[in-house]
């Protein structure tokens, strides 16, 4: 009777403080309080030595059944708090699909990246491969080694953003030339275009302070004047259409000799002459010409036994006549509006 009344005042004590319990470090608490160490039902048990023998076997049960019930309850009170925290986890997970999605917005490729997809590819097909050079270059590599050393008046024509006394933003994508003689080093005949943004003080409609280029280098035995012709009438034909014709004048490039410069018929009035050329018919669109000796000898090319030919259009004229841009600034900054214009799907 007695340890009937015991063992309910136990439970009534756990089942009391167990509705103070919240969360698994409470429930760890309690449980020492009951059977820890020096808890309730361990203390309990401690008493076992005090009993009559003919009364151990039934105090080892009444003892054993309040562990039981204790941890039962405990148990079952642990079970409630991790139901709770998930249900609280869910809770706070709550992803609402009511909510319209976002919507994922469609990019097409830039006007300029796809003149050089399509000249990379006219190349390519030519036997060039495609090559590229740093936007940060050497003053040795931009001028010197092409021919222009330090002091040459030439160097004035190119307004250059210099970094240092040695680095600049390169003004052309020409030192592709000087790194691609100097890297081969077995000095074997060169067929590359180097396509690349450069960089000049310029800032006005038809100037950008960035602008691409798409330069030109063969180098082998008896290559000439000719085969840079050929090559660049196959150029104009295939970027602006099969009725474009070609002129060279003669001009002046430190790193070639002779040098040239390019013209085709305009590309808005096929030649007739309007504002665009005007009244002209032709465009400049680039420089090209016979490789200096200075500068195929500077890059360990013999001039003796290596001629070659170069050209470096600047390509964005051709973009804003392809996709009638009429200011090339448009090009630089990156306005969504601006670009989403040129989807694949519009313009061709
Ligand atoms: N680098 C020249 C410029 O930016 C263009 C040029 C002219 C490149 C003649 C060449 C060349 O390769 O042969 O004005």
């Amino acid at each position: 009777m007695e340890k009937n009344m015991e063992r309910e005042n136990i439970i009534k004590k756990l089942e009391n403080e167990l509705k103070n319990v919240k969360t698994k470090n409470d429930l760890a608490t309690l449980k020492a309080e009951f059977l820890g160490k020096n808890g309730i039902v361990t203390n309990l048990s401690l008493k076992m030595k005090e009993i009559p023998n003919e009364e151990k076997k039934e105090y080892g049960k009444f003892l054993n059944e309040i562990k039981v019930l204790v941890l039962e309850k405990i148990e079952a009170k642990n079970t409630d708090i991790e139901k709770n925290e998930l249900e609280t986890k869910l809770n706070s997970e709550k992803i609402d699909i009511t909510l319209p999605a976002r919507r994922s917005l469609k990019g097409s490729i830039h006007p300029m990246t796809r003149i050089v997809e399509e000249l990379e590819d006219l190349f390519v097909s030519m036997g060039y491969d495609v090559v590229s050079g740093p936007e940060i270059d050497t003053d040795l590599n931009c001028f010197t080694k092409l021919n222009l050393p330090a002091g040459h008046p030439a160097r004035d024509a190119q307004d250059t953003f210099y970094l240092d006394d040695d680095y600049l933003l390169r003004p052309h994508t020409s030192p592709a030339q000087v790194r691609t003689m100097e890297a081969n080093t077995l000095k074997e005949p060169i067929r590359i275009v180097c396509p690349g943004k450069v960089y000049r003080r310029d800032d006005d409609a038809t100037h950008s302070h960035q602008f691409m280029q798409f330069e030109g280098l063969v180098v082998g035995e008896n290559i000439s004047l000719a085969d840079l012709k050929g090559t660049l009438e196959l150029f104009a034909k295939k970027l602006l259409g099969e009725k474009t014709k070609v002129r060279f004048r003669p001009s002046y490039f430190p790193f070639t000799e002779p040098s040239c410069e390019v013209d085709v018929t305009c590309f808005k009035c096929g030649g007739k002459g309007c504002s665009l050329c005007k009244q002209t018919g032709w465009i400049e669109v680039l420089g090209a010409g016979v490789v200096h000796p200075n500068v195929l000898r500077m890059s360990g090319y013999d001039p003796e036994k290596y001629t070659g030919f170069a050209f470096g259009p600047g390509i964005d004229r051709f973009a804003m006549f392809k996709y009638g841009i009429t200011d090339i600034r448009q090009i630089y900054t990156n306005d969504i509006r601006f670009l989403e214009q040129f989807d694949r799907k519009d313009v061709e």
